[in-house]
C-alpha cells in the first residue's frame, strides 16, 4: 500500500506503430502524485505532454502501462467516466467552453456534469447567486456579465471561466495543458495567479503542462521535465534555487 493518489506506471504510447510514421511518444514514463499536490510539467515540443493528458483523461490508450487513481486503474474506464472525476483545461480559449452559450449558462452546464439532471428550466435563480459569489472576488466584473455570451469575452476571460467549469463540481484530479499559453504575458500571469489561489484554496490535485521555465518553478510543489516520453529531471525543495540559476543563465546568454 502507498499514498499515492496517481500512478503513472512504465507508460508507453506509440503512435502508428510499425509504419514508416511510428512514433513513440511516451517511453516507460513512471511517476506518482500524491493527493493535494500541484505539479508543473515542462518540455520541449513534441515530448509527450499532451499525449500523457490524453492517456489519463481517456481520449487515447497506451500501448501499456497503467494509470491508477486511488490504487485502482482507470485505463478501462471511458473518457466520459473519467470526467466525473477528471477535469481538462485545454490551450485554446475556446475550446473548455460553450461559446455561443452565456457565462451563466456555461457555468450551469459545468454544475451539472455530475448530476442526473438536464438544464430544463435553464440556470436556476440560487445558481446565478452561487456564480456571482465565485466571479467578484476575481476582481475583472464578470459577475456583472452573467448574460453576456461567451464569444464576447477576451482569451483569457475565457481561460478564467474554463477554470471555473473545471473545478465547480470538485474533481479529483485538474489536468491543465498549457490553458495561458495563448494569452499575452500580463494575462497570462494573472490567469495563473488566479489559478493558483483556486488550485490552492480547493486543494484539488493538479498537473499543469507548462513551455514556460519561469512559470514552472514558480507555481506549483514540484516539477517534472519531460525529455523525449520520459521524466528528463524532476525538482521539488529546489525549485526556488533552480529559478535563480534560470535567472543567471537567461543573463549571460542576454
Ligand atoms: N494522433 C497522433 N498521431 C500520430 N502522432 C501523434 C499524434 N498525437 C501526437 N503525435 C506525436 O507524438 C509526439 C508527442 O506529441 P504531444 O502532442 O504529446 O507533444 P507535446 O509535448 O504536447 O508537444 P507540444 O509542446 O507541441 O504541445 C509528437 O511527435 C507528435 O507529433
Ligand atoms: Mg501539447
Amino acid at each position: 500500500m502507498t499514498n499515492d493518489f496517481l500512478t503513472i506506471r512504465s507508460l508507453r504510447k506509440v503512435y502508428n506503430p510499425d509504419t514508416a510514421g511510428e512514433v513513440v511518444a511516451l517511453s516507460d514514463l513512471s511517476f506518482s502524485v500524491t493527493k493535494g499536490e500541484f505539479i508543473t510539467i515542462v518540455g520541449g515540443n513534441a515530448t509527450g505532454k499532451t499525449t500523457l493528458f490524453n492517456v489519463i483523461a481517456g481520449s487515447i490508450l497506451p500501448t501499456s502501462g497503467d494509470v491508477l487513481l486511488e490504487g485502482t486503474s482507470i485505463l478501462k474506464n471511458p473518457e466520459f467516466k473519467r470526467s466525473c472525476v477528471i477535469s481538462r483545461v485545454q490551450q485554446n480559449p475556446n475550446d473548455s467552453v460553450i461559446v455561443s452559450m452565456t457565462l451563466a449558462e456555461n457555468l450551469a452546464i459545468a454544475t451539472l456534469k455530475n448530476k442526473n439532471a438536464r438544464l430544463g428550466n435553464g440556470v436556476k435563480k440560487e445558481w446565478r447567486e452561487e456564480f456571482v459569489a465565485l466571479l467578484k472576488p476575481l476582481g475583472l466584473g464578470l459577475e456583472k456579465r452573467l448574460d453576456d455570451r461567451v464569444d464576447l469575452l477576451s482569451g483569457g476571460q475565457k481561460q478564467l471561466i474554463a477554470i471555473l467549469m473545471a473545478t465547480i463540481t470538485k474533481p479529483k484530479l485538474l489536468l491543465l495543458d498549457e490553458h495561458t499559453a495563448a494569452l499575452d504575458s500580463k494575462i497570462s500571469k494573472k490567469i495563473l495567479e488566479i489559478t493558483n489561489q483556486i488550485v490552492k484554496e480547493s486543494g484539488v490535485t493538479t498537473l499543469m503542462i507548462t513551455h514556460n521555465i519561469h512559470h514552472a518553478i514558480e507555481y506549483g510543489d514540484r516539477l517534472i521535465l519531460l525529455d523525449k516520453g520520459r521524466i528528463g529531471f524532476e525538482a521539488g525543495g529546489l525549485k526556488k534555487q533552480l529559478l535563480n540559476v534560470v535567472d543567471v543563465i537567461e543573463k549571460l546568454e542576454d
